[in-house]
């Protein structure tokens, strides 16, 4: 029995475009009145967009680097828009008071627990039972509590247990990153924003990222078309479990932070779009070897999202002319465990 009458729309219910017509939390006020969230503010984003290796003879490749955010991933801005979205609502009653719940797939609670330890907000994070012990070890030193859920039910129920959070127990306020309009609005405003001030007026032919909640690609997308009208969009999934599929989720080793959630379920910014998304699977194996390619290629470490995302922009790439740029993002640097699999 609901112990409050906090409502949670599911994961699966459409977005409205008018839900995305927000305005996006008061950021400027926010850091006056809160130094934690201005010091964060100010290690946030401006990252490089670097040459990255391409087909021969093919169009050239452009990535974000987004390990050089505060946190070490692109979902340090994500944990910057939804804490200002739960700091606005929280107003000015102290932040002792303010418990945020959310699930992750390990970037979005590295990020939230070093926001939130630092603005003395309680951090409560889902996480599957997969997640690696450098991510628990973080989140435990940092005093966040943690729940874990069966990995073989795979992240659909991670949400779905977060989304029950604030529905049963009392005091808890639900980040909700798959629904929340701050996620895609700070996407569109800054990593956008940026990309096109970084392509000095050469138009990109495609734009290609790996979804989670598609917060990246859609709100970077609804940007670049402002300047770019033509830009193709692809997004990018784990083969094991691709955008939409009708499977049920699975509990097999998927490349990270992102992923179709099952039953056919499509997440809702990435729904608003469908119509104007190519998307491409790739599979854990493909996106180790590819970090592992990588590395030999740039002497650079990147993530297995980051590596999903260059080896489809290097496909997207070989079919265009080298007259042509495509630009993509590279989320991560990959974890501990992740480079121990592939020999250090
Ligand atoms: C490593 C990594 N890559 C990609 C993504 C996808 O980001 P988005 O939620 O914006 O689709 C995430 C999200 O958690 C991530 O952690």
């Amino acid at each position: 029995m609901p112990r409050n009458t906090v409502a949670v729309p599911p994961l699966q219910a459409p977005l409205l475009p008018e839900e995305l017509a927000v305005a996006p939390p008061d950021y400027a006020a926010l850091e006056d009145r809160h130094p934690a969230f201005r010091r964060f503010a100010a290690a946030l984003g401006n990252t490089p967009l670097i040459p990255l290796p391409g087909p021969d003879g093919g169009a050239r490749l452009l990535g974000k680097c987004e390990w050089e955010n505060p946190a070490g991933s692109i979902k340090d801005r994500v944990a910057y828009a939804l804490m200002g979205d739960a700091l606005q609502r929280h107003g000015n009653s102290p932040l002792a008071g303010l418990r945020v719940v959310e699930y992750s797939g390990g970037n979005l609670a590295r990020a939230l627990s070093l926001l939130c330890a630092d603005l003395g907000v309680t951090a409560r994070f889902v996480l599957s039972s997969a997640s690696p012990r450098s991510l628990l070890d973080v989140l435990a030193e940092r005093g966040a509590q943690v729940d874990l859920v069966d990995k073989e039910l795979g992240f659909l129920e991670v949400v779905r247990t977060a989304l029950r959070t604030p529905v049963e127990e009392d005091g808890w306020t639900l980040l909700y990153q798959h629904r929340n309009p701050a996620n895609l609005l700070l996407h569109e405003a800054a990593t956008g924003q940026e990309i096109i001030r970084q392509l000095d007026g050469r138009a990109p032919a495609a734009w290609v990222a790996s979804i989670g909640t598609g917060g990246t690609l859609i709100g970077v997308l609804r940007a670049l078309r402002s300047a770019f009208p033509g830009v193709r969009a692809v997004g990018v999934t784990p083969e094991e479990l691709p955008y939409g599929s009708p499977e049920p989720p699975n509990g097999k080793p998927k490349y990270a932070g992102s992923g179709g959630m099952g039953h056919g379920i499509r997440q809702p910014f990435v729904a608003l779009h469908d119509h104007e998304i190519e998307h491409y699977a790739v599979s854990y194996p493909q996106a180790l070897d590819g970090m592992a390619e990588f590395h030999r290629l740039t002497g650079v470490r990147i993530g297995s999202s980051a590596a999903a995302n260059w080896l489809t922009a290097r496909r997207i790439a070989a079919a265009l002319p080298p007259s042509q740029t495509v630009v993509t993002v590279l989320p991560d640097a990959g974890t501990p465990e992740e480079w121990e699999r592939l020999g250090g």
